[in-house]
């Protein structure tokens, strides 16, 4: 029998869990809570039952599993109250607005012993798996430096994104979902340093653009660059390795190119006495010297975070998306604002 959930906060991803779980089929949502009385005559529209209270919704034994689906400065408290009437619950990323708060919700989970998880769902999209693939397989030799991107042109930030108090910002909107993928990329090693810088470009209060390093034990780099208003196209990924080169251009990971100097040729020594390029260092190897290589493809597999999902509940599974993993990303995020105020690196041990 599929799991009942309930969804609080029917807006743009609240509709998205509803839509996942009735092709996972794993999942069975039954009712919503939102504040807006336009959201629930939207989800009763989809045949669900709906509340315009909290404690009503909470009240509700057949629900299981509690989808959180709000804006994000009330993740915490929303989840608390949760696991507290006996839910499992699923909160949309960023799980919370910081590490302290984070820690609250997962005492409340395990006091309950309830699952507890957040939507990383950026795991398994193919651009990623490429880079992840590559990077892991040493095909490009060693990675020294990782950029990860996401740019749009819309310019301001839209609705509750642009507020502050409501958790607004690009590195909670898309940094936490790219500080995941690094952590899983290099999953056994630790953050060792932090730096960022968050910028008001077009709307005022919040980031809508940040330049963000983290480096990890093995001294790679890995960087994000996230902005909201950028008018020429650039790649989604770029890795450099200390034998070749990987360029991703979408999410697709379709668009994509890789080379790799050839085993025998030595760099630099190759084209000493010719001056080919800006200069003899910057100039191109002849083109015989590299090796082109074709990027894996992969392909998303949509239903796979729900699916987990509802065989956490049940106890088959474990939730992919760990308590340690929100843990680490969410002290990247709090080190990333601190790097910020003081502008400067901050080293750790994440
Ligand atoms: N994982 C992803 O890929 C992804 C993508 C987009 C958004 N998100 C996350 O999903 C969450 C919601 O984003 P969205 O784009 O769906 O926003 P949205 O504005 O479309 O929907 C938010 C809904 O929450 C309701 N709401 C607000 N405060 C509430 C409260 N206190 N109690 C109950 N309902 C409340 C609003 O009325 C609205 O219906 C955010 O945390 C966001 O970061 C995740």
């Amino acid at each position: 029998m599929a799991v009942r959930a309930g969804i609080i906060g029917f807006g743009y991803m609240g509709q998205y869990h509803m839509k996942k779980s009735r092709q996972a089929d794993d999942i069975e949502v039954v009712a919503a809570y939102d504040i807006s009385a336009d959201r629930l005559a939207e989800a009763r529209a989809e045949g669900l039952r709906t509340y315009d209270s909290l404690d009503a919704f909470l009240g509700d034994d057949t629900i299981r599993l509690v989808m959180i689906c709000t804006p994000n400065n009330v993740h915490a408290a929303l989840s608390i109250a949760a696991l507290n009437s006996g839910k499992h619950v699923m909160c949309e990323k960023p799980v919370t607005m910081n590490a302290a708060e984070l820690e609250q919700v997962l005492t409340a989970a395990q006091r309950n012993h309830r699952v507890f998880t957040t939507h990383q769902n950026r795991r398994w999209n193919p651009d990623y798996l490429t880079v992840k693939d590559v990077v892991s397989s040493g095909i490009i030799g060693r990675p020294t430096t990782v950029i990860s991107r996401v740019y749009g042109q819309r310019g301001v930030c839209f609705g509750w994104r642009a507020d502050p108090l409501a958790g607004g910002g690009m590195l909670y909107d898309w940094g936490i979902h790219l500080i995941d993928q690094y952590l899983r990329m290099f999953p056994d090693q630790r953050v060792t340093s932090v730096y960022a810088r968050l910028q008001s470009i077009l709307t005022p209060a919040v980031d809508d653009s940040f330049d963000l390093e983290m480096v990890f034990d093995s001294d790679v780099c890995a960087r994000v660059q996230v902005g909201t208003f950028c008018l020429e196209p650039l790649p989604r990924w770029f890795v450099y390795g200390d034998r070749g080169t990987l360029r991703v251009d979408d999410f697709t990971g379709r668009s994509a190119a890789m080379a790799r100097i050839r085993q025998e040729v030595s760099g630099f020594d190759s084209v000493f006495g010719k001056q080919l390029g800006p200069s003899r260092t910057m100039a191109p190897l002849k083109p015989e010297f590299i090796e082109t290589l074709t990027p894996p493809v992969f392909t998303e597999d949509e239903l796979a975070y729900h699916r987990n999902l509802a065989a956490a509940c049940e106890g088959r599974e474990d939730a992919l998306v760990t308590h340690e993993d929100m843990r680490r990303a969410m002290r990247v995020v709090d080190l990333a604002f601190e790097s910020t105020r003081q502008r400067q690196v901050i080293k750790t041990s994440i």
